[in-house]
């Protein structure tokens, strides 16, 4: 993969079009006036490459691959096993999905393959390899793209099977199992491991550990499959790169540990620009801090595998990109990481059920509209830009987002069993940040802390010991850290940590954690500023907790009922760092005022951010981007709506759609 240009492509379906050479030979004609670089190819085309057993049609693709060569377009060859043909499902049921209920699913959909059949991993490994014999070392090749999306969990009995052995090599002994699970409770304690099954709704749920085991068993399975689809390549190929697109908050998979596996990250992203009740700046942090973790997986750039040029189809209402929008949310991409610009698609199917998704060229197959023509000055954009592709970004911030903590924090049952908000309590974090100039990157509890001066642990409530004394020692080397009340509950079992809590912190923070009270939705508890830095009032809500400080200086107290004055907000200085606590959730705005007073960014940005404004930083240029509908100033410049501005050393640039005179 080459790092001197930025991809500019999609996704491109022409097994749906074999019968239509007219199309693709147009097709080809597009994607230069659209600047296209990249397509992915092959995704869903197993049953045009395969369409009955053992009967091979690879030549359509070879020929297209060829073509998009000759023409300047790479591809992202995929692997085709996130949809299966008709007569495999139908003469190999093994291949189905069995869901948590135990019923088997019928041929359809996609996405749908057990994870662990050996006839599906057979049949995969044969396809692969002969797309790799006959492809793989094409010059037009760019990266393998395996399967889509992979993701969910089958219950059938070779998952249960391989479940079960997966637990054995974990625990050793079933001893060692109950322990672990606490299986006393309702007398649940298992005296063969054949009594072991997954969760399921008529079955088991009340056992945590079981719970929490059996996703990270769909983390080692679905990794192990990934390694199967690639490894199989790499036998011809062995200079192959990879990649598989991940999903926006999926916490279905522990991306981190998918990380290693990878070349290259890549993921879909699709905003739900124009809502009507969310501002637009906050969808486009919300965005920006996924670029950011999908950054932050390898620290190093990504891929925006797909987007959507225009509409997506399955939103409640599907809104259109304003003019301009397109441009921002590509470009936001870039300014975060991303080395590419990708959409869901190039040409929409003319049946079926994304007939009506988005793409670069319509079903009326012209250019003289308005998406096409935006694509094209991203196309123009990138170009521009294309000294940034490859550059890094600084390590100055880091957010704790830990699977395994998600995974059991999930189901868990009280304090608040109408939602935590774990990601809401996250991005209001990411934005305080952000909106202060920091460029943030996301860790799990195995990353390294070197480098960082501040770290954030919102919500950690799974906490490891070495974790635990990890962030100690780091606060003590003279770093920021920052832990929100539900942090420290429960150790790697989904056990409860026995004594005080926040288990292993209560030092470094000077407190420990006396009681939680769970909050309705519109319940707040008023809290007042002690230090002069913070606002003056905040509110408390979700989960209020009372601590005791010890040694722990209160910033904030609660400012009525009995936990009138005990601390919400709380700093301690420890070793040659500070440790801050907060107790509660406070309302968005609390958080960049807050940031601002205990850990003041160094490289301040030259002019605050009004609202709608966003930014982000990468390879020493500053990029600056209007979420608005209207035009906005900053630094002497006026940003149009949807305008991108992007300042490096040499020169300021200014992207805006429709283009402004006196741009290229
Ligand atoms: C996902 C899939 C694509 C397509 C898009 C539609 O990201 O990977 O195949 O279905 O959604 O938005
Ligand atoms: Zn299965």
């Amino acid at each position: 993969m080459s790092n001197h240009r930025f991809y500019h492509g999609g996704d491109y379906n022409p097994e749906q079009w074999l019968d239509r050479p007219d199309i693709l030979e147009r097709d080809i004609e597009l994607m230069r006036k659209a600047h296209v670089n990249l397509v992915s190819v092959g995704i869903f085309s197993w049953s045009a490459l395969e369409p009955r057993e053992g009967e091979y049609h690879l030549e359509w693709l070879e020929t297209i691959v060829q073509r998009l060569y000759e023409a300047g377009v790479h591809v992202a060859l995929a692997t085709p096993s996130g949809a299966r043909p008709a007569w495999m499902a139908q003469k190999y049921p093994e291949v189905r999905r069995v869901d948590a209920n135990r019923v088997r699913q019928l041929f359809g959909m996609r996405h749908n393959h057990c994870y662990t059949s050996p006839i599906y991993r057979e049949k995969v490994k044969n396809i692969n390899q002969l797309l790799a014999r006959r492809l793989g070392h094409h010059p037009g090749v760019e990266l393998w793209h395996i399967s889509n999306e992979l993701g969910g969990e089958c219950h059938c009995p070779l998952c249960q099977e391989a479940f079960r052995g997966w637990l054995k090599q974990r625990y050793g002994s079933l001893d060692r199992l109950n322990q672990a699970w606490n299986t006393r409770f309702w007398s649940h304690d298992y005296s063969d491991w054949s009594q072991i099954e997954s969760p399921a709704p008529h079955g088991e749920q009340a056992m945590h550990g079981l719970a929490l085991d059996w996703k990270r068993f769909i983390t080692h399975q679905t990794l192990d499959f990934f390694r199967w689809e690639r490894d199989a390549i790499r036998e011809i190929c062995p200079e192959a790169k990879f990649t598989t697109n991940m999903m926006y908050r999926f916490d279905g998979l522990d991306y981190f540990q998918f990380a290693p596996e990878v070349d290259v990250i890549s993921w879909d992203n699709y905003p739900t620009w124009h809502k009507a009740r969310r501002s637009e700046e906050d969808i486009a942090l919300d965005t920006a801090m996924m670029h950011d973790l999908f950054y932050s997986l390898k620290g190093k750039p990504f891929l925006m595998m797909e987007s959507t040029p225009s509409v997506t189809n399955w939103q409640s209402v599907s809104k259109v990109k304003k003019p301009g929008m397109q441009l921002m949310s590509s470009l936001q991409a870039i300014a975060h990481g991303s080395d590419s610009v990708q959409y869901f698609q190039w040409r929409p199917s003319r049946g079926a059920t994304e007939k009506f998704h988005g793409a670069v060229v319509g079903h009326d197959g012209r250019e003289d509209n308005r998406v096409f023509q935006e694509t094209a000055a991203v196309g123009r954009a990138l170009e521009r830009l294309s000294a940034l592709a490859g550059t890094l970004r600084e390590k100055q911030a880091a957010i704790v987002l830990d699977w395994d903590s998600r995974m059991a924090m999930e189901a868990a049952q009280g304090p608040r069993n109408i939602g935590l908000g774990y990601w809401d309590e996250v991005l209001r974090h990411y934005r305080g940040l952000v909106k202060n100039g920091w460029t943030v990157d996301f860790v799990n509890e195995d990353s390294d802390l070197e480098g960082y001066r501040l770290v954030v642990a919102p919500m950690l409530y799974l906490l490891r010991e070495s974790f635990a004394e990890r962030l100690t020692n780091f606060t003590r080397g003279g770093g920021t850290l920052v832990v929100t009340y539900w942090s420290g509950i429960v150790d790697e079992h989904d056990l409860c940590w026995l004594g005080d809590t926040p288990h292993g912190l209560t030092e470094v923070l000077g407190l420990r954690r006396l009681e939680i009270d769970g909050m309705y939705d519109g319940e707040y508890r008023r809290c007042r500023a002690i230090d002069s830095g913070l606002p003056e009032t905040a509110q408390g809500s979700v989960l209020c907790e009372v601590a005791h400080a010890e040694t722990a200086a209160p910033l904030m107290v609660y400012d009525e009922d009995f936990f009138k004055d005990t601390p919400a907000v709380t700093e301690h200085l420890f070793g040659k760092g500070r440790a801050c606590y907060l107790a509660t959730r406070f309302e968005p705005e609390f958080y960049a005022a807050f940031y601002d007073r205990i850990c003041p960014l160094q490289t301040r940005l030259p002019e605050p951010l009004a609202e709608g404004l966003i930014s982000a930083r990468r390879g020493g240029a500053l990029f600056v981007q209007n979420t608005l509908s209207t035009p906005v100033r900053w630094e002497g410049e006026t940003l149009p709506p949807y305008a991108t501005l992007v300042r490096t050393e040499d020169e300021t640039m200014l992207f805006a759609y429709p283009e402004q005179k006196g741009e290229e």
